[in-house]
């Protein structure tokens, strides 16, 4: 496969083919999603929950989305790459966040980065893309808000949060980046937004109208112990805990009734070998 690019991006939007992607936390989630045709791997903000346990994103700092970067980056071989720029590394001033993309292209070796807010973020956009940094924008529910917005509730279900939501994505795009993900907004408000804008919209939580679509990895592949909440838009595509569940308690049940090692694990040494070392 060829390297994505954002003119790779483009290309797709301009032909109406739908953008896939995908959330990648380490070295083999990013391998499997790259290898399956993901379009985009977004090391998100969500690493704080799903790799590092975390309560929320609040938690996680540059440093620690910098080493996870660093590892999706060794194995992403064909996708476009963006870090999420965590809450407190970009919201200050437009230096502070040009300062963050920076080191996210350096050392997290991502091509692109993610960062939340409409209208307000603008000034901060266009100084992170005039430096030649693509950004990818992040409208609608913004979980790094959660406090202010009253927890992870659907933006946009009025006429006026919708047109809070479509003056958010439009300044977004005016501001130079080249997408926006779409969280959590009507499929209807989303399809309109989608409509209106030149650049492509890419969703979660918002319908079928948008130009590409975005999940968590492990939500969709089923990588979480049972009994974790998932949102309503989450589709579970597999079962990976209940696999590795059921092969890591095969191999505890075999070691203790010694099936395992069987002996074709085993190394063999020489008969005459054996008889000097056991004399
Ligand atoms: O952090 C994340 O995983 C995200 C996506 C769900 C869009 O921001
Ligand atoms: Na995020």
């Amino acid at each position: 496969r060829k390297k994505i690019t954002v003119g790779t991006l483009r290309s797709l939007h301009r032909r109406g083919e739908p953008i896939t992607m995908m959330t990648a936390h380490d070295f083999p989630s990013a391998h499997v999603a790259d290898a399956a045709g993901m379009e985009m791997i977004l090391v998100g903000d969500s690493l704080a929950m799903v790799a590092l346990g975390m309560e929320d994103t609040s938690e996680v700092i540059v440093e620690e989305m910098l080493l996870h970067c660093r590892s999706v980056a060794r194995a992403t071989k064909a996708a476009f790459t963006v870090g999420d720029l965590p809450m407190g590394s970009y919201e200050i001033a437009p230096q502070q966040a040009l300062e963050t993309a920076i080191r996210f292209i350096k050392e997290g070796r991502v091509q692109g980065v993610k960062l939340e807010g409409g209208k307000g973020m603008a000034p901060t956009i266009e100084r992170i893309t005039s430096a030649g940094i693509p950004v990818l924008g992040h409208v609608g529910l913004t979980p790094q808000r959660q406090n202010a917005l009253g927890g992870f509730r659907v933006q946009g279900k009025t006429s006026l949060g919708a047109m809070k939501v479509l003056e958010d994505a439009l300044a977004v795009q005016e501001a130079g980046c080249f997408a926006v993900v779409l969280e959590a907004v009507p499929a209807e408000v989303a399809a309109i937004v989608t409509r209106k804008l030149s650049i492509p919209t890419i969703g979660i939580g918002a319908g079928n109208g948008c130009s590409g679509q975005v999940l968590v990895q492990v939500d969709m592949t089923g990588n979480f112990p049972p009994g974790r909440f998932l949102p309503k838009f989450v589709k579970q595509y597999g079962n990976v805990w209940a696999e590795s569940l059921k092969a890591i308690e095969k191999y505890r049940d075999e070691v203790k009734s010694r099936q395992y090692p069987a002996p074709e694990h085993t190394y063999p040494i020489p008969q005459g070998e054996l008889e000097a070392f056991a004399a």
